[in-house]
């Protein structure tokens, strides 16, 4: 069976170069031509792997290409996919230590890494999750739990109007009514106003409501900015609340030097979201939460269960982590190999190097932009993100001519980019995060632009 499955990857790896970086039409007839009732009997694998690799597959953003420069990427790294079969096969239970203490330590391991990279000790701790939505709402949850009343409904979340949409989500899903999210105005370079953070603050303590929370974001998913961490550490010291940093786009950045200095402060948050299946390249389905102090976690999770005796009673060690009592889940897989398999191959300065060389792409990716007056670079990257727009003096004309722009690049099909509204109109992003994409693409990349642009009707006369 692995060997017919190991051919079928084997022959996706080594064409995916050359696939077509979206390839979206006819997604709806094929969707529906695949809806089918449960089948009674069994078909063969090679059926099923055709259906699958010829069918299925393609039709599709091309997200594990090196030309996905849309949304946040990550590219996929097939060895943490060997990683999660061999967690498959072999089923081990990680939800509590004593099931298999040699996975929970290497989970164990890989969290304490992270927090490392952050600069806590050994008193921080966290859980691997699904992804950085649930970290982010796992953040929420706790930041309540330590800093409210069980009658917490006057308590106030803040958070920049660039804030991912998770961060939202996670307040309403916590029990907030989404009004007690309160956005805060961004600068000229798209970072929290902690001007108007801390006036918000007063204001909300004037009329009877509780802030207790502030969400600053590490990297934002529209430009990429890093809001103002040691302002907002500052600030969230002297009031008293929880500071949660999203850093699921930009936290791995860590690794390198232009990294840390981007996210200098988040060491004085209580709790940071990351995400693996961004920074580190892996395939989707691992993102992390983690704790300044790791019992704020237990604390937030804990119920007192008579009714769970089928339970092996907690650790007590503290080297001995049970998950289940720090995160919403009791079964769950071992994600903890996903990370800690490439990390070992590779080891943190290969990671370190990829991570620096998407930096230095994103800044050649800039330099193309800026080098078309009709271009106006919107956002510079702090990262690896940087977003742009076609100059027009009309505002709308502005924003019709660059979503032509931002077709006309993709219409070529090597590199595919995604947009955003903003205020002063639509950009168009560029987001490098894919382990496969390197100087070849950003250089398609700049090709594709100039011809779109030279395709691009000229502003109208006055
Ligand atoms: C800044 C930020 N926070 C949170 C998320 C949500 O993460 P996930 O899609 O892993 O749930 C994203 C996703 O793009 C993000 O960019």
């Amino acid at each position: 069976m692995l060997d017919v499955v190991g051919g079928r990857l084997a022959t996706f790896l080594d064409t995916l170069d050359s696939m077509p970086a979206a390839r979206t039409d006819g997604g709806a007839k094929l969707a529906r031509s695949l809806a089918e009732p449960m089948p009674e009997k069994g078909r063969s694998l090679r059926t099923l792997l055709g259906v699958l690799f010829e069918r299925v597959v393609p039709t599709a953003l091309h997200t594990s290409g090196p030309g996905y420069l849309a949304y946040i990427p990550g590219g996929g790294l097939p060895v943490s996919a060997v990683a999660d079969l061999i967690a498959g096969i072999t089923n081990r239970y990680v939800g509590l230590w004593m099931a298999a203490p040699g996975l929970v330590q290497i989970e164990i391991n890989v969290l304490r890494w992270f927090c490392t990279m952050v600069g806590w000790p050994d008193s921080a701790g966290g859980v691997l999750t699904s992804g950085g939505s649930i970290a982010n709402l796992i953040a929420m949850v706790t930041a309540r739990r330590e800093r409210l009343p069980p009658d917490f409904l006057r308590g106030v979340i803040y958070a920049s109007s660039h804030a991912h949409h998770s961060v939202r989500k996670a307040a309403v899903l916590a029990g907030f009514p989404v009004e007690n999210v309160h956005e805060i105005g961004l600068d000229a370079r798209f970072r929290m106003r902690t001007d108007e953070l801390a006036s918000a603050i007063a204001q909300d303590r004037a009329v009877g409501l509780t802030p207790f929370m502030v969400v600053a974001s590490a990297g934002t998913t529209a430009v990429g900015a890093v809001d103002p961490l040691p302002a907002i550490a500052e600030l969230c010291a002297v009031e008293g609340l929880w500071m949660h940093v999203d850093a699921a786009y930009g936290g791995f950045f860590m690794l390198t030097e232009r990294g840390r200095e981007a996210m200098a402060g988040i060491e004085r948050a209580d709790s940071v979201t990351l995400d693996p299946h961004k920074g580190l390249f892996l395939p989707y389905g691992t993102g992390c939460i983690l704790m300044r102090d790791r019992d704020t976690l237990r604390r937030a999770h804990h119920v007192s269960t008579p009714e769970a005796a089928y339970l092996p009673p907690a650790q007590t060690d503290e080297d001995r982590w049970d998950f289940a009592e720090l995160g919403p889940e009791l079964s769950r897989d071992a994600r903890g190999l996903r990370v800690w398999l490439p990390m070992k191959l590779a080891g943190a300065g290969t990671f370190r190097l990829q991570l620096d060389e998407k930096l230095d792409l994103a800044r050649m990716a800039a330099e193309q932009v800026r080098s078309h007056a009709e271009l106006e670079l919107v956002a510079e990257p702090v990262l690896s993100l940087l977003a742009f727009r076609v100059r027009d003096p009309d505002p709308s004309a502005r924003g019709t001519r660059t979503r032509k722009l931002l077709a006309g690049i993709n219409q070529r099909q090597r590199v595919v980019l995604t947009g955003v509204p903003l205020p002063g109109g639509f950009v168009i992003r560029v987001c490098v995060l894919s382990f496969r994409t390197h100087e070849k693409q950003i250089l398609q990349f700049g090709e594709d632009l100039a011809a779109a642009l030279a395709a691009l009707d000229p502003p109208a006369g006055p």
